[in-house]
């Protein structure tokens, strides 16, 4: 079911430059039940009447509180980025299909793969893979030392956490491809990725004969709900190229070889 409500923001703390983590409150935490739906906020400011898509980084129904992670590209998120705990944010959701994880784990392990602001929905995906009894590994790509977030969260449930920095001031030199290319993706019962197309690329290319590899696909929205079309991606192997899925309602999560990227 899709709400919309005027949630509480418990809190709103910069945690990388550009990058802020608000908490906020409100009924509509107790129908998020998937990692990586996302909210559509509505921008506390009459001259800008788009929404702006935000996943959903973790949720608690006890408390009704969800996280989300978002960078400021622009004004509409600077004036979300300027919001104090006690104010309401006007939200729409959850929206979207979240990573399924309704599938056998034989092998009991999964590959978690992430760059950058793609990580922060993959904290909640992370949490529920473990209490499903999954061991998870991830491999982390950031720009530099600086955009390095959600460290700890991940190292908290992950049986092996790697960090990769684009110029090598953290962690290893290199991206995440470089990481993947040491590993046997095949060893895993499922692979997921959130981040950049060129990672997700990467992402994609390392796992064409793995039967559950999944990305989580970024595209500008505007209703959010299935009815504009604003979203689409075109579905890989379609040489009309009039083929089209909706990253809002039949995304944000893909087959890694359904789409193209
Ligand atoms: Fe309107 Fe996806 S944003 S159809």
């Amino acid at each position: 079911m899709i709400l919309q409500e005027e949630m509480t923001v418990l809190s709103n703390v910069k945690i990388a430059p550009r990058v802020f983590r608000m908490v906020l409150q409100g009924e509509m935490v107790l129908d998020m039940n998937l990692p990586d739906q996302f909210l559509h906020i509505r921008v506390p400011s009459p001259d800008k009447v788009l929404r702006r898509p935000i996943s959903i980084s973790e949720y608690d129904r006890k408390a009704k509180t969800c996280v989300i992670i978002y960078r400021v590209e622009g004004p509409g998120l600077a004036d979300v980025s300027q919001m104090i705990s006690g104010q309401k944010l006007d939200v729409m959701g959850p929206l979207g299909n979240g990573f399924n994880l309704n599938m056998p784990f034989p092998k009991q392990k999964a590959l978690i793969i992430g760059g950058g602001i793609g990580t922060p929905p993959l904290v909640q995906l992370a949490r529920d893979l473990v209490a499903m009894g999954v061991a998870v590994s991830v491999l982390l790509g950031f720009a530099q030392k600086s955009a390095v977030i959600l460290e700890s969260e991940f190292a908290a449930v992950a049986s092996e956490l790697k960090i990769v920095t684009d110029d090598g001031s953290y962690g290893r030199d290199g991206n995440v491809g470089v990481l993947m290319d040491e590993i046997d993706v095949m060893a895993f019962d499922a692979v997921y990725a959130c981040g950049a197309a060129g990672m997700l690329r990467a992402v994609a290319s390392r796992t064409v004969n793995h039967p559950n590899a999944f990305i989580s696909m970024e595209a500008r929205m505007a209703c959010g709900m299935g009815a504009c079309y604003a979203c689409v991606v075109h579905v890989g192997g379609d040489e009309t190229g009039q083929q089209a899925l909706k990253v809002c309602d039949q995304g944000p999560i893909f087959r890694a070889s359904e789409v193209v990227i």
